[in-house]
C-alpha cells in the first residue's frame, strides 16, 4: 500500500494521506540553520547544534506520536483546522504534503478555504521562512481567524527536559509589533535570541503557553483558538511561546499571502542592548526584511531550487529504470547531503541531544557527499582529524558546535582511525586538491601538537598495524564498526552502557572486519604514498598489508566464509563451530571488497555463503543464526531480540559492502539485486509494512528472524546513504573518481543494454554512454573519448569548463 507518489519532475514525494505509518519527515536548511519537518507540520529547528541551540521545543516519544511543531490554526466559524492536519486532526477536504529538496509544502482545503504553506530555510539565512496563502474558494465571504504557534525551547535541549526547577523561572520575551522575541537568559553570558515574525499587522498575540493553550488543554484545542480570542499574554517564566493572531476577511475568490520568519540571531558584544534590558533588534530586523514580501520569499525559494539543480548536476543517470534513476538523481544524493549535515544527531530517531558527529560515521558520510560541495568536505575532514589522538586513535564522537571530542564516550573503537584514510583519499580523488595534505591539523584539538594532515593518515595506518592480536589480526578494542559486538566488555549490570563501561583488562579480541578494512584502506594509503613519491613509506605499508592478507587467509577463513572475530579467550566468532552467530556480514563485506583470497576463490565462496545464509527478500541480515540468549563475551549484540538491529536485523549500512564485493567478482546481476532489495523507491508499494519514508534509506529493516520481517526503523541518518551512493554510482554504474581522471568500471545486470551518465568532475562535464551489446556484467572492451579510442578504462582529466563525449563498450 502506498501513501503518496513520486513526482520526479518536481523532485518531490507527494504524500496524500496524513496518517502515514510513521511521521514521514523532511529536512530544511543545508548550512547552519536546520529544521526537521514532518508531513503533519511536526518537528523543530536549531542553529548548528540540536542540543545547544534548539529554538523550538520537541517532545520525542510522545503520545500521540509527533505533536509539537510550527502550527497554523485556521478558525472558520466553529471549525478549527490546520493546513498540515495536526494538531487538531480536523478531517480535511483535501490534504497534500510535498516533501521536496530542502522545502516542504502543504496544500489543503476545508469548507471552501484553501491553504498552502511552504516551509524552507533560505540560503545564507539563520531562519525558517513559512509562506502561507489562504484562499476563499467558496461562493460566500469568509471571516477567518488565524493563529500561528511555536513553542520556544531553552536551547540546551538536554536541560530543557530535566531541570524544571530552574527552567520554569527563566523565560523572558519581548513583543515588538508583529515580531515576538524569545530572549531567555540573554544577558552578559549569552548573546543569542530567537524571534517569530509576520509581514503584516497583527490583531493580537500570545507569548505565554498557559494563557494560550490553557493548563489542562492540549495543542489540539488551545483555549485562545477555541474561543477565537488571543490573550495578548506576556510570558514571565513558565513556558514561553510565540503566537500571532490575524483576522482575515476574504471575499469569494480572494486570497491573502503572508510570510512568517522564525529566526535566530547572535549579537556582537557592542550591539547587545538597545536600552537597559531591551535587546538590540537590528540584526533580527535585517533578517526579517530579507523575506518581508511574497516576492522576496519566492525569490529565496527559487534560489534554493537553483542550488539543488547545480548540486544534482554533478551526477545524473538515465538507465530507463525510473526507480533507479530517481534514487540516483534525486533522493540518494539528497539523503547524503542530510547525513553529511547531521551525522547521527537529529532525526525522529536521534534526539539531537545524544550523539553528535561520529568519527567513523562522518568519514563515511563524506564519501557520499564529496562530489556535491567539496569545499565543505574539506573543512569536515579537518574538523574530524582534529579530534584524533597522537597515537592515531580517535574520539568516537564530537559536538558540532564546539568541534571537541565527547569525553563521555571516549575512544578505543578500533575501526575509527582507518575511516580517515577512506575520506581523505576520496576527497583527493574527487578534487585533486593535494594542498589539504599539507594543512596543519591538531591532535585532540591541541594546536601545539599539530602536524600536516598527511601525518594523521600515517598514524591511522600505524594504529592498526601496531595493535595486532595473537593471530596477527587487528585488536577490536571496545568494538569495530559494529558498536554492539563488545568482545571485551563482559557486562553483567543492566544499568550500564556497553559502549562506555570499563572493558576487561588484557583483552586480545581480534576483528576480521578491521582486517579487511586495513587491507582495503592500507592499500589506498600505500597508493597515495606512491603518488606523493614516498616510495619507502609505500613499500613499508604494502609489506604490512601483505602480512595482514596472509593472517586473514591463515587464521580468518572458516572453510566457506570469513570468520568475524576472535573473542577475548581466543575462540572463533562467526564460525561453523558456533551454535549461534555462525556467519556475519561485516567480514564477508570487507574481505571481499578488499579481494582477499580472490584468486583462490575465497571471495566467491564467501559471497555464496552470504546468499545462502544471510540474504532474504528484504535484504541481507547481519548474522545467522540470530542470537537467542545473552552471550556475555559478545555483549550488546545478543541483547536484541532475533531479527532486530545488530542481532540479525538487515542493517542496511553494510548491505552495500556485499553488493560491492559482488562487483569485485563481476556478478552484476547479484549486486544489482541486493541493491534493489533495500532501496526505498523499490519498497514504496509495501509502505504499510516498511513504515518508513519511501524516499530515504533506513538504518534497519527487520530481518528474517524477526516478528515482522521487512518492517524498517530509523530512517534518514545512516551510513546506508553514503554506501549505497558509492555502490550504485561507482561500482554498479561504474564511474569512479581517481587521481588521474575518471575510471570506468561498470558491473551491471547482464540484461541492461545501454545507459548514460552525465558527470561533472573537477569542473569538466562528461557525457558517458555505456553500451552492453553482448550482455555481459563487467569488462570494458572499448573506451572512446571525443572520438578517439584510448587504451584501458581511464578517462583523462581535461581543462575545467570543457565538455567531453565518452563511449564505453562492455564485452
Ligand atoms: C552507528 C554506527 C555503527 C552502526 C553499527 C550505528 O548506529 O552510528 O557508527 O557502525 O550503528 O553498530
Amino acid at each position: 500500500m502506498k501513501y503518496g507518489y513520486f513526482d520526479d519532475a518536481a523532485r518531490e514525494y507527494v504524500i496524500t494521506e496524513p496518517k502515514t505509518p510513521w511521521p514521514w519527515i523532511n529536512y530544511l536548511g543545508n548550512e547552519e540553520f536546520f529544521g526537521l519537518i514532518s508531513n503533519t507540520g511536526g518537528g523543530y529547528c536549531f542553529y548548528k547544534d540540536a542540543k545547544f541551540r534548539r529554538l523550538t521545543r520537541y517532545r520525542y516519544n510522545n503520545v500521540p506520536v509527533d505533536v509539537g511543531g510550527r502550527y497554523y490554526y485556521v478558525k472558520d466559524g466553529d471549525v478549527v483546522w490546520n493546513p498540515g492536519f495536526k494538531p487538531t486532526q480536523t478531517p480535511l477536504d483535501k490534504y497534500e504534503c510535498r516533501h521536496g529538496l530542502s522545502y516542504s509544502r502543504f496544500s489543503s482545503e476545508k469548507n471552501g478555504v484553501g491553504a498552502e504553506l511552504t516551509c524552507f530555510v533560505p540560503r545564507g539565512a539563520t531562519a525558517e521562512v513559512h509562506k502561507l496563502t489562504l484562499e476563499n474558494r467558496s461562493g460566500a465571504g469568509k471571516s477567518l481567524k488565524l493563529f500561528s504557534f511555536v513553542e520556544w525551547c531553552l536551547w540546551n535541549a538536554q536541560t530543557d527536559m530535566e531541570n524544571f526547577q530552574r527552567n520554569l523561572s527563566v523565560g523572558e520575551v519581548e513583543i515588538d509589533g508583529s515580531t515576538l522575541y524569545h530572549k531567555s537568559e540573554y544577558k552578559e553570558r549569552r548573546n543569542h535570541y530567537a524571534f517569530f515574525s509576520v509581514n503584516a499587522p497583527i490583531q493580537g498575540f500570545d507569548t505565554d503557553r498557559e494563557s494560550f493553550i490553557g493548563l489542562h488543554d492540549g495543542f489540539e484545542a488551545p483555549q485562545a483558538v477555541r474561543e477565537g480570542a488571543p490573550r495578548n499574554s506576556e510570558a514571565h517564566g513558565w513556558s514561553p511561546i510565540a503566537s500571532h493572531y490575524l483576522e482575515i476577511d476574504l471575499a469569494p475568490g480572494e486570497k491573502r499571502e503572508l510570510v512568517f520568519v522564525l529566526g535566530y540571531v547572535e549579537n556582537p558584544e557592542e550591539e547587545k542592548w538597545e536600552s537597559k534590558g531591551v535587546i538590540d533588534k537590528r540584526r533580527a530586523k535585517g533578517l526579517i526584511e530579507r523575506f518581508d514580501s511574497v516576492e522576496k520569499a519566492d525569490a529565496a525559494l527559487a534560489e534554493l531550487k537553483n542550488r539543488w539543480d547545480g548540486l544534482l548536476a554533478g551526477y545524473r543517470v538515465c538507465t530507463g529504470d525510473e526507480k533507479t534513476d530517481r534514487m540516483v538523481n534525486i533522493w540518494n544524493q539528497y539523503q547524503c547531503m542530510v547525513t553529511f549535515n547531521m551525522s547521527r544527531s537529529a532525526s525522529f530517531f536521534e534526539s539531537g541531544i545524544g550523539r553528535g558527529m561520529g568519527f567513523r560515521d562522518s568519514n563515511q558520510d563524506l564519501v557520499g557527499f564529496v562530489h556535491q560541495v567539496p569545499e565543505r568536505a574539506r573543512q569536515r575532514i579537518i574538523d574530524i582529524a582534529s579530534t584524533q589522538f597522537e597515537d592515531g586513535s580517535a574520539y568516537h564522537q564530537y559536538q558540532p558546535l564546539t568541534k571537541r571530542g565527547n569525553a563521555e564516550i571516549g575512544s578505543n573503537f578500533n575501526d575509527d582511525p582507518l575511516w580517515l584514510i577512506l575520506s581523505v583519499t576520496a576527497y583527493l580523488k574527487e578534487t585533486g586538491d593535494w594542498s589539504i595534505l599539507e594543512e596543519s591539523v591538531p591532535y585532540d584539538n591541541d594546536e601545539a601538537k599539530a602536524t600536516p594532515l598527511f601525518e594523521h593518515l600515517t598514524r591511522s595506518f600505524d594504529f592498526t598495524a601496531k595493535h595486532l592480536g595473537p593471530h596477527g589480526l587487528p585488536l577490536i578494542g571496545r568494538a569495530d564498526w559494529n558498536d554492539c559486538l563488545n568482545l571485551n566488555c563482559f557486562s553483567t549490570d543492566p544499568n550500564e552502557s556497553f559502549q562506555t563501561t570499563e572493558n576487561k583488562a588484557g583483552g586480545q579480541a581480534e576483528s576480521l572486519m578491521i582486517a579487511g578494512q586495513f587491507v582495503l584502506y592500507g592499500r589506498e594509503y600505500a597508493r597515495l604514498c606512491r603518488k606523493l613519491g614516498k616510495a619507502e613509506e609505500a613499500a613499508r605499508a604494502e609489506g604490512e598489508v601483505a602480512k595482514m592478507v596472509e593472517s586473514v587467509k591463515k587464521h580468518g577463513w572458516d572453510g566457506k566464509w570469513f570468520l568475524r572475530a576472535y573473542d577475548f579467550f581466543g575462540k572463533k566468532v562467526g564460525s561453523e563451530e558456533n551454535e549461534e552467530g555462525k556467519i556475519f556480514i561485516e567480514s564477508q563485506g570487507f574481505c571481499t571488497m578488499a579481494e582477499i583470497g580472490k584468486e583462490e576463490g575465497l571471495c566467491e565462496k564467501a559471497l555464496d555463503s552470504v546468499g545462502e545464509r544471510l540474504a532474504c527478500e528484504h535484504g541481507i541480515v547481519l548474522n545467522n543464526p540470530a542470537f537467542t540468549k545473552y552471550v556475555i563475551e559478545y555483549g550488546e549484540i545478543s541483547t536484541y531480540p532475533p531479527g532486530y538491529k545488530e542481532n540479525a536485523g538487515i542493517f542496511c549500512h553494510n548491505n552495500p559492502w556485499v553488493a560491492i564485493g559482488e562487483t569485485r567478482i563481476g556478478r552484476g546481476d547479484k549486486a544489482f539485486d541486493y541493491w534493489k532489495r533495500i532501496a526505498p523507491a523499490y519498497r514504496e508499494e509495501i509502505s504499510d509494512l516498511h513504515r518508513m519514508e519511501p524516499y530515504v534509506y533506513s538504518q534497519m529493516i527487520a530481518g528474517k528472524d524477526a516478528f515482522k520481517p521487512g518492517e524498517a526503523k530509523n530512517s534518514w541518518l545512516t551510513g546506508t546513504a553514503a554506501w549505497n551512493w558509492v555502490t550504485i554510482s561507482q561500482y554498479l554504474l561504474g564511474i569512479q573518481p581517481d587521481y588521474a581522471g575518471l575510471r570506468v568500471d561498470p558491473c551491471i545486470p547482464s540484461d541492461w543494454k545501454e545507459y548514460v551518465v552525465d558527470r561533472r568532475f573537477r569542473g569538466v562535464q562528461y557525457r558517458i554512454v555505456v553500451k552492453n551489446p553482448s550482455g555481459v556484467c563487467r569488462g570494458v572492451k572499448r573506451l572512446v573519448v571525443d572520438a578517439e579510442e584510448l587504451p584501458g578504462n581511464l578517462i583523462p582529466l581535461f581543462e575545467a569548463g570543457t565538455k567531453h563525449e565518452v563511449e564505453v563498450v562492455l564485452g
